[in-house]
């Protein structure tokens, strides 16, 4: 089954009102793609989603970077899926590493998460990923199936899913992994999801691939069999998001 390509722009903690429209504009002006070829999502914060949402080219959508595991109420702080559901906002990323390094979410928390999304209405962007140390002691592909596993075991439609594998050693950092590394560890959770969930699943779902992703790199990436588009941080920020999007031709 075919899997059309997917470039995600996380934000992240950035950006000022006067930015973002310079950010919106760019995207706005930008040649790319058609959205037959291409879907692109762009993931402000939280407080910057409606103006993006409603000043953004109609084919590109918008994704929240987080919410709420369950049903809001008294949670100080949080956004829930419903509040999200309700302003049109349809994607929402989950289980990013910064915030299961940061603020502690477990691979069990996120699968809640991502299950709870889904129940609202909202598509899911899952973020995976290990650090260098798992990756230097050889159990990156134990760490990124059981992050996948949390979620598998709770979920039964993945048509609302993308997978986003991001080595954390890769992000932000400028060492982006090769696309030997990064076709490896797609292929390997391609094959977890066809022995663990089913072949359909495996063949349908998109694995994008996240970790200082840039106008240069972006290519060869492109060009790898189980690489099926991007989760992008620091470089969605620039005019070059341009032609990360363009890597999907
Ligand atoms: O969600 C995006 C990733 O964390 C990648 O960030 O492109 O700045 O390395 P980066």
């Amino acid at each position: 089954m075919a899997r059309k390509f997917f470039v995600g722009g996380n934000w992240k903690c950035n950006g000022t009102s006067e930015e973002v429209k310079k950010i919106v504009s760019v995207l706005n002006g930008g040649q790319v793609p058609s959205p037959d070829v291409v879907e692109v999502v762009v993931s402000p914060p939280f407080v910057f989603l409606p103006e993006v949402k409603n000043s953004l080219r109609p084919e590109f959508h918008v994704a929240a970077q987080n919410c709420w595991v369950k049903k809001g109420g008294a949670y100080t702080g949080e956004v829930s899926a419903e509040m999200l559901h309700n302003l049109g906002i349809p994607w929402v990323i989950l289980g990013h590493s910064e915030r299961r390094a940061i603020l502690g979410e477990t691979n069990e928390f996120v699968g809640e998460k991502v299950v709870y999304a889904l129940s609202q209405g909202l598509k899911v962007i899952a973020c995976v990923g290990e650090t260098l140390e798992q990756r230097e002691s050889g159990s990156t592909m134990e760490v990124v199936a059981a992050q996948t596993k949390a979620i598998a075991e709770k979920i039964k439609d993945w048509s609302n899913v993308v997978i986003a594998y991001e080595p954390v050693w890769a992000i932000g950092t400028g060492k982006v992994a090769s696309p030997a590394q990064a076709q490896e560890v797609h292929n390997e959770l391609r094959k977890w999801l066809a022995a663990n969930v089913s072949p359909e699943v495996a063949a349908s779902t998109r694995i994008i691939y996240g970790g200082s992703v840039n106008g240069a790199n972006c290519k060869e990436l492109a060009g790898q069999p189980d690489i099926d588009g991007f989760l992008v941080g620091g470089a969605s920020l620039k005019p070059e998001f341009i032609d990360i999007i363009k890597s999907a031709e």
